[in-house]
């Protein structure tokens, strides 16, 4: 776990990238927008609801449902229609909570109703389909690029929301399993954002209001952390957490989570480190030769 700080030299990589984002019209996705642009880089927008002006009048939109793969696609295709290539994408767009475990609704007959899935869906499942497109047309590209999902504090705090904190754990999820895969198999970096309270329209006025404006950040110290992990080639992997417009990684380091879970791993599997490194290795054996299978490419080992 490492803090950091974001100078504007930093992102100047973003300059001449092609970025896909979703959610782009309001809050961390337009404040996202707005940084790339100024850096010099170029993009292609979606959301429910058309871009705000000055924006609507300069950068490419397709409105999209990311719940839809056929809509997300098209957003794609469009993008890559408009720049011939694309460099990242921002898996962005994001619903608060739909539904309670507590509170029962029921139907005509009395029977309980299922959970509305509704947040599931664009939290996760929308961002499972922006993924998993971003994967298709970066391959297409000779330098690769990235991806970076809007994970949440909740993706590992305990946020009372059901469907909104699974969802967010789930985006960790998917950072976690495409990490071994991506760089440097392919040319491809994923990464991910957690904001801490950000005054964005997803947060209840009142919520902002009990927190005070000097506990909530604005949306562009979000944005900056997006645009250094898609500017910087280094990272990979990484789950930046914002609070109050300060930076924190925290996957890597000596106080990462993986460094601090490995050891109590370890002692749940008997202690035995020889034996546990022996059967990591085999692990990562099978894994190597499954990625060559699925990639159909050589492995480049670290
Ligand atoms: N604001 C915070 O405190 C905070 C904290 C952690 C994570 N996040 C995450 O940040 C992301 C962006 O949210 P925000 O805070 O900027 O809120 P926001 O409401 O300002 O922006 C969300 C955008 O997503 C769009 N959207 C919603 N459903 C969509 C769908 N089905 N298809 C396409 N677009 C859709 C909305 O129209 C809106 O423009 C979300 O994933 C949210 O969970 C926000």
């Amino acid at each position: 776990m490492t803090s950091f700080t974001i100078s504007d030299g930093q992102l100047d990589g973003l300059k001449d990238q092609v970025a896909v984002i979703t959610g782009a019209s309001s809050g961390i996705g337009l404040a996202t927008l707005r940084r790339i642009i100024k850096h010099g880089g170029k993009v292609f927008a979606s959301d429910l609801t058309p871009l705000p002006e000055p924006e609507a009048s300069s950068v490419p939109f397709l409105k999209a449902d990311v719940t839809s793969w056929k809509e997300q696609l098209d957003v794609f295709k469009a993008a890559e229609q408009e720049y011939g290539k694309i460099d990242h994408a921002f898996a962005n767009a994001g619903i608060g909570k739909s539904t309670s475990f507590l509170e029962e609704e029921v139907d005509e007959n009395g029977d309980l109703l299922p959970p509305k899935m509704n947040t599931i869906n664009v939290n996760l499942v929308g961002v499972m389909y922006t993924v998993k497109l971003a994967i298709h047309y970066l391959k297409k590209n000779p330098n690769g690029g990235s991806i970076v999902m809007t994970a949440s504090g909740s993706s590992f705090a305990r946020l009372p929301a059901e469907d909104y904190t699974t969802a967010k754990h789930g985006v960790l999820g998917l950072l976690r399993a495409l990490q071994p895969q991506l760089h440097p198999r392919l040319p491809i970096r994923i990464n991910a954002v957690a904001p801490s309270w950000t005054d964005t329209a997803i947060v209840p006025r009142a919520m902002i209001a009990a927190l005070g404006d000097s506990n909530v950040q604005s949306a562009d110290v979000v944005a900056r952390s997006v645009g250094v992990l898609m500017a910087d080639k280094e990272r990979h992997g990484e789950l930046v957490y914002s609070a109050l417009g300060k930076f924190v990684e925290m996957e890597y380091g000596e106080s990462g989570f993986h460094a601090l879970t490995k050891p109590m791993m370890e002692l749940a599997e008997g202690g035995e480190k020889k034996e546990v490194l022996a059967a990591e290795k085999r692990v990562d054996e099978v894994l190597e030769e499954m990625a060559v299978e699925n990639h159909g490419i050589s492995v480049v080992t670290e």
